[in-house]
């Protein structure tokens, strides 16, 4: 009986090590351990023992059961280690970019880099950067800029309202002019700033107009400024950014917020010419809403349209290319 009691907890372990599934190991577990099973079977025949056989017998039987028992412990251990990993396996979200042909990696947009060569070539002539909020007030999109309620240059404008406060009180900015308020209003002179952002205007977006875009805004204000250092600076920048042989030229135009005013145009080396933006002296008005005294300081600011500038220098035909998110376009910048 003694060897049975062995084969069987020798067998039994060896079940139990093979049971490939919880569900098994449980049923092998019961039919070795369980009151119908193997081991109990032997224990019902102990009664029927001399008593000192009795004993040793009954002993081989609760080590078999703690050898099996230790087993089936071991192995449900694991069976369950085994069945985490698996559903770990199994759940894991593979985030890896798999790309034909080698390494494909992203970048900035054409006017992310636009942007960002402004600024170093503004950084470069001495400016500092600002920037200001999208969603503005009428007050400083267009009041604070001299155009008074109902100046027929709000209509060039064709603003998008907010649906926030009074009617007509919020807007998105229409141009980046409103940071040369903010920045008049919170820093004291002299200030050379550039003021890079998004602009929005109810436009049908083609080939030359997005309802969304970026203009670059620039301010300076100190003491004794003239037009020919606003002159001077745009085909400092001109040079800077374009190369040494594009100059710049400035026609007469018209602003609220600046007087004298102008375009300026970006003249290529083969004569053809590209009108860039505005520009002009800050009007007296403008300095006085900021809360500075016209007679003391002067000022020059130009601003113009990112978008356009980009396509120009890379001789895209259509605007919305830029928005579009086709990458065969996108890698070629
Ligand atoms: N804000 C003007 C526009 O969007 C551009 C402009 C013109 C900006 C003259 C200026 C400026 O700073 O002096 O049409």
């Amino acid at each position: 009986m003694i060897d049975d009691i062995a084969r069987l907890a020798a067998e039994g372990t060896e079940r139990v090590g093979v049971a490939s599934t919880l569900d098994e190991l449980r049923s092998v577990e019961s039919e070795l351990l369980g009151k119908r099973g193997a081991l109990a079977a032997l224990r019902q025949q102990l009664g029927s023992l001399p008593p000192d056989e009795r004993r040793t017998i009954g002993q081989a039987l609760n080590d078999a059961r703690l050898t099996v028992q230790a087993a089936v412990d071991a192995r449900r251990d694991a069976l369950a280690t085994a069945g985490r990993a698996e559903q770990l396996e199994a759940e894991r979200l593979d985030l890896t970019e798999h790309v034909h042909g080698g390494r494909r990696f992203g970048h900035k947009h054409l006017i992310t880099q636009a942007i960002e060569r402004l600024e170093d070539v503004f950084v470069g002539l001495g400016f500092q950067v600002a920037e200001g909020p999208e969603v503005e007030d009428d007050w400083h999109n267009f009041g604070a800029l001299n155009f008074a309620e109902g100046h027929p240059a709000r209509d060039m404008y064709d603003t998008l309202y907010v649906d926030y406060g009074e009617p007509g009180s919020t807007l998105l900015r229409t141009h980046t002019s409103p940071v040369q308020i903010r920045v008049m209003e919170h820093l004291p002179p002299p200030i050379y700033m550039v003021m890079p952002g998004r602009c929005y205007r109810q436009d049908t977006a083609d080939a030359t107009h997005l309802p969304a875009f970026h203009q670059i805004e620039g301010l300076v204000v100190d003491r004794g400024i003239t037009l020919a250092h606003l002159a001077g600076t745009i085909d400092l920048f001109t040079k800077a950014y374009f190369g040494g042989d594009f100059t710049s030229r400035l026609r007469p135009a018209y602003f609220p917020f600046t007087e004298p005013s102008a375009e300026f145009d970006i003249i290529r080396p083969d004569g053809s010419y590209l009108e860039l933006g505005g520009c002009g002296m800050v009007h007296p008005n403008v300095l006085a809403n900021c809360g500075l005294d016209p007679e003391e300081w002067q000022g020059f600011a130009f601003g113009f349209g990112i978008e356009r500038l980009a396509i120009t220098r890379h001789g895209v035909d259509d605007m919305r290319d830029l928005i579009t998110n086709d990458l065969r376009f996108l890698e070629q910048f």
